[in-house]
């Protein structure tokens, strides 16, 4: 089974300057080299840290069936740091347990994972049909977006399959 995954960078710096960015190369050379094609990257864009521009395109991928949508920046304690504020009000079944995942795995590598204040869930499509796509934000660093990831491959297919 294939999953397709839409990614967004959420980053000031990397909108004004695209090619700054290597959060998503990152994210997507990691989700397309997993065994059996488990992942196919069907969109993907970069937004400055706007609640508006980062809604427009979460909702946008959630109303096309997208399974997986992955957020990268803008989860720290920063002036304008906003990526949770703006994905929170998008998720109908809040996912605590990839959260801890993911702080706990990198608590271990760093205590600055405490920084970051992820979300995660599902968003359910407007087709009424309770499925819908899982929602993960994710820290902004390519490292810090790299470790986050890797700590959720183990659960993501099973997670996928059962949110539809
Ligand atoms: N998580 C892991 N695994 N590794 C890291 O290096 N960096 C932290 C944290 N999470 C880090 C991490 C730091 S320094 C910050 S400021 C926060 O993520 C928030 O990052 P963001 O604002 O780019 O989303």
């Amino acid at each position: 089974m294939t999953f397709s995954v839409a990614l967004l960078c959420v980053s000031d710096t990397a909108a004004a300057v695209p090619s700054s960015d290597r959060s998503l190369p990152l994210l997507h050379d990691i989700l397309t080299s997993q065994p059996n094609d488990a992942y196919r990257v069907v969109a993907q864009g970069i937004v400055p840290d706007e609640t508006a521009e980062i809604v427009e395109n979460v909702r946008t991928w959630v109303h096309m069936g997208v399974d997986l949508i992955l957020t990268s920046g803008g989860t720290g304690m920063g002036t304008r740091d906003r990526t949770p504020e703006a994905i929170a009000p998008l998720i109908d079944k809040p996912a605590p347990g990839l959260v801890v995942a993911m702080l706990t795995s990198s608590l271990a590598i760093t205590p600055l994972a405490a920084l970051s204040r992820p979300v995660a869930g599902i968003a359910h499509s407007p087709s009424g049909d309770g499925t819908g796509s899982i929602i993960v934000t994710l820290p902004g660093s390519p490292k810090a977006a790299k470790e986050n990831l890797e700590c959720l491959l183990k659960v993501l297919p099973h997670a996928l399959e059962l949110a539809g």
